[in-house]
């Protein structure tokens, strides 16, 4: 597909938000993230804080974004986590594809429950996708998320991601939506 895997850029901003990679201090908000209900709902379910914890100190808080295209969300004033937002490449060994050759990129995102509602999610996956749409050549991106998770699904109609097909998985229908990256551009 492409040479370029994913999007090179470390750090950017948007009106209210930096993208960043991860420090030490990240660690709680980190943690919020996959242990809290809410925000596992659609996402296989809160996991076990201690098993988190262990992971967390196994890798170091501040590698969890060590991969191109992962990025905290903070808040641009306070620099508090709000979230983390990922744009990498579907791995070929998922369901959900719109290429033959697989690895499209693929937009995830996830917000504490304090900053939902304030078009925080819209406005980080907008800053990132422009960012790459600048960078790669145009090429399909992906979201991939439950189809009872409203939320999502209503941000990715939102970026225009269009919805492809239906499919299931971890014991639940998945909807699959695309875009084309160059439809990003500023
Ligand atoms: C999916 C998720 C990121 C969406 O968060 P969100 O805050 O609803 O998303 P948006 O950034 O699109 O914000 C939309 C809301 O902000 C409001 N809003 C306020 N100011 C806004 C602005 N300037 N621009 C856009 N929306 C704005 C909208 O009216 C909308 O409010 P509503 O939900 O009350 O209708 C969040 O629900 C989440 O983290 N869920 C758990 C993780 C998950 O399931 N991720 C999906 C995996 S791909």
């Amino acid at each position: 597909m492409n040479a370029s895997p994913a999007l090179s850029a470390t750090e950017f901003t948007s009106e209210r938000l930096r993208l960043r990679k991860a420090h030490d201090a990240d660690r709680d908000g980190l943690i919020e993230l996959q242990t809290d209900p809410q925000v596992r709902l659609y996402l296989g379910g809160p996991r076990p804080r201690s098993a988190v914890e262990q992971r967390l100190d196994a890798i170091g808080t501040a590698n969890v974004t060590n991969k191109p295209g992962t990025f905290v969300i903070a808040d641009k004033r306070t620099d508090q986590l709000l979230g983390t937002l990922v744009l990498d490449r579907r791995s070929p060994d998922l369901p959900g594809h719109v290429t033959e050759e697989c690895g499209e990129l693929e937009l995830t995102y996830l917000l504490r429950p304090s900053a939902w509602g304030a078009g925080l999610a819209f406005e980080a996956a907008t800053a990132a996708l422009r960012a790459a749409a600048d960078e790669l050549p145009d090429q399909p991106v992906l979201v991939v998320t439950q189809t009872a998770n409203e939320r999502s699904l209503r941000l990715a109609a939102l970026l225009g991601f269009q919805r492809v097909s239906t499919f299931e998985a971890y014991d639940a229908e998945q909807t699959l939506a695309a875009a084309n990256l160059h439809s990003f551009k500023a």
